[in-house]
């Protein structure tokens, strides 16, 4: 279970971005499952834009990471010397997640090299500016549905998505994208929430979890993220008073692609099951 009451508000992390998550978490896992200049993806697009040529950072070699929103993991990535891909499907995203990584750093770790941060506008469900199994680890956090609107119904904008059923089913083309592109063996990590509507429980979390299964990954951890100072609908409710629990917890869902020539039956139960 991880808690983090403080969010963190070192570097250019201010929290001010709706929904984006607290940089411990990109930070927890880009240092357990990446090493210094390996690449990270905050997920990538259908092609890139004149706008992501002009807004693209190049520095040292390669890392990769999806769903930029105000670029928490983008900033963590600069802080760690990973490299990094960031893609939003929104081009006020993007620019603002360019904004948070405008800060110099020069620590005194004389191993420190700063890495190539890369970002595009695109859409997760097609990344071919991305190739085979070329990134270390994907940590993505999209939309929970329509919880939060991220645009006016922007073409492709998963939080335009109402329907749980058929958000699923787009997630499940996210998942076939971050099965591609990442390399065998290398991990892909998803922050996801649930939420109620009719004063009822929702479940979202369980089907992108499935999404991710049926894409053939590996389920590596399901860890519970305590949520603090929530200001979501997943909080509030019209009415004189609650009869029902507050969601206070999200899943960050670690799955794992299976190496090369690796046999995954002794895996089975981790993997899809219906
Ligand atoms: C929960 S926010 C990510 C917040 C981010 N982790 C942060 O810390 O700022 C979800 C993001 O997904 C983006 N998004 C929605 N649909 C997308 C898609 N099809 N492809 C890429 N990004 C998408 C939204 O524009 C939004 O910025």
């Amino acid at each position: 279970m991880w808690s983090f009451p403080d969010r963190g508000d070192w570097a250019t992390h201010i929290g001010n971005y709706r929904g984006n998550w607290s940089p411990y978490i990109p930070r927890n896992l880009i240092l357990r499952y990446t090493a210094p200049g390996e690449l990270v993806l905050d997920q990538p697009a259908e092609r890139e834009s004149t706008y992501a040529r002009r807004h693209t950072c190049v520095r040292p070699p390669e890392a990769r990471l999806g769903m930029v929103g105000s670029g928490t993991t983008l900033v963590e990535c600069k802080l760690l010397g990973r490299r990094v891909v960031g893609v939003d499907i929104n081009p006020d995203a993007v620019m603002v997640a360019r904004n948070r990584l405008d800060f110099s750093y020069a620590p005194l770790d004389a191993d420190y090299v700063a890495p190539e941060i890369k970002t595009y506008v695109g859409d997760a469900r097609s990344l071919d500016l991305i190739e085979n199994e070329s990134v270390d680890l994907i940590a993505t956090h999209p939309p929970y549905a329509s919880i939060i609107p991220y645009s006016h119904n922007r073409e492709g904008d998963l939080s335009s998505v109402h329907n749980i059923a058929e958000f699923a089913q787009e997630m499940r083309r996210v998942a076939s994208e971050c099965m591609r592109v990442l390399k065998p063996g290398k991990h892909c990590a998803i922050l996801i929430g649930d939420t109620r509507r009719s004063k009822h429980f929702v479940p979202i979390t369980p089907r992108v979890l499935m999404s991710f299964l049926e894409a053939g990954f590996i389920l590596r951890e399901d860890i519970i993220k305590l949520q603090w100072k929530m200001k979501s609908t997943r909080e509030k409710w019209f009415g004189k008073k609650y009869d029902f629990y507050l969601i206070g917890h999200e899943h960050l869902y670690v799955f794992r692609k299976a190496d090369m020539d690796e046999k995954v039956t002794r895996f089975r139960e981790s993997m899809k099951w219906w």
